[in-house]
Parts: structure tokens; sequence; C-alpha cells
């Protein structure tokens, strides 16, 4: 593995924010890049980013498999849909969400469809339960999704459109009553 030389200068750029001895700091940051150029984590790169970081390959292990931000596996090259399955969304409707995705990508999470696009899975709440229910698609979020509405999302992602984030019915959970 090696970062671009954009992404390397940009890391070695996140090395001087912090003290000396503490770039550790560094690898929630370090990481993303190397996900966002590749897809998933691959072994490779986060041994690199731990050298680059100076710390032991499974202390950087560590931190990639505790947030499930972080694949370490290869998903859907257009998109990856991360149902939350937590009380508020399963309550309203998550179950009917990862049918969809069942139905439409493919029948167990990670596994990734057939044109190798999409690919998904049930994660833990990521706190935008007053909207449940919902999803994120790398850096954004999907609230207040229908079974109806998931689907044509896919089917939009497939077309290599990207749906617009937020609420699919326009409320903001901070607005006032
Ligand atoms: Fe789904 Fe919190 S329960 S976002």
């Amino acid at each position: 593995f090696a970062f671009t030389p954009e992404n390397q200068r940009w890391a070695e750029a996140q090395l001087t924010k912090y003290p000396e001895g503490r770039q550790a700091s560094a690898i929630i940051a370090l990481l993303w890049r190397a996900q966002e150029q590749e897809g998933w984590l691959t072994r490779p790169a986060i041994e690199h980013i731990a050298e680059m970081l100076g710390m032991a390959y499974i202390r950087a292990l560590e931190v990639a498999t505790f947030y499930f931000m972080f694949q370490l596996q290869p998903v859907g090259s257009v998109a990856h849909i991360q149902i939350c399955g937590t009380t508020s969304c399963m309550i309203c409707g998550a179950e009917d969400l990862v049918g969809v995705c069942k139905e439409k990508i493919a029948k167990r999470p990670h596994e990734i469809s057939e044109d190798g696009k999409l690919s998904w899975e049930e994660v833990e709440c990521l706190g935008a339960c007053s909207n449940a229910p919902m999803a994120q698609i790398g850096k954004d979020y999907y609230e207040d999704l229908t079974a109806e509405g998931l689907s044509e999302m896919i089917d939009r992602f497939r077309a290599g459109e990207v749906p617009t984030p937020g609420s699919a019915i326009g409320r903001f959970a901070s607005e006032p009553a």
C-alpha cells in the first residue's frame, strides 16, 4: 500500500498538528483517508499507517476494528449502505429497510451485489434517532426513510446518481415545533 502523492502530503501534514511523540493521535484521520482512497482498509494500508505513526500494527488494528465507519473487507464500488438497527430505527421500520437491501443488493450483510456496485450492513445507533429510521452512506445521513424510498435510492445509486442526503420528509431534529 502507498498513499497517492497528494494523500501522502496530506497525511504528513496531519502529523505536524500534534506534539512530538503524539503522532498516533492522527490515526483516525489517516485510516479514513486510506479508506477513501482504496474503498476499504486493507492490512497493508493499516500496516503502512501504523509505521508512519510509530505505533504497533495491533494498536492501529484495534482502532480500525472498534469503529464501524471503517470497512475491513471490500464494499460495493458505488455505495455501502449502513442501516441503523437500534431501538428507534427498529421500531420505525429498520427491518423493512434491511429487507429491501436483501432483495436489491445481496442476501447477506457485507456481501457485494452481483454488479459489484453495492453492499450493506446493519449497524448500531448513529445518533439520528429522532429522524428514524435512517442509514449512513459514506459520510452522508439519509433519514426518515421508507422501504419504497430506499428502494428508489438504490436504483439511483446504481444509475450513477447520488440522492440528496438528509431527511426524506424535510424535517430537522433541532427545529422548534
Ligand atoms: Fe437509529 Fe439512533 S436508533 S439513529
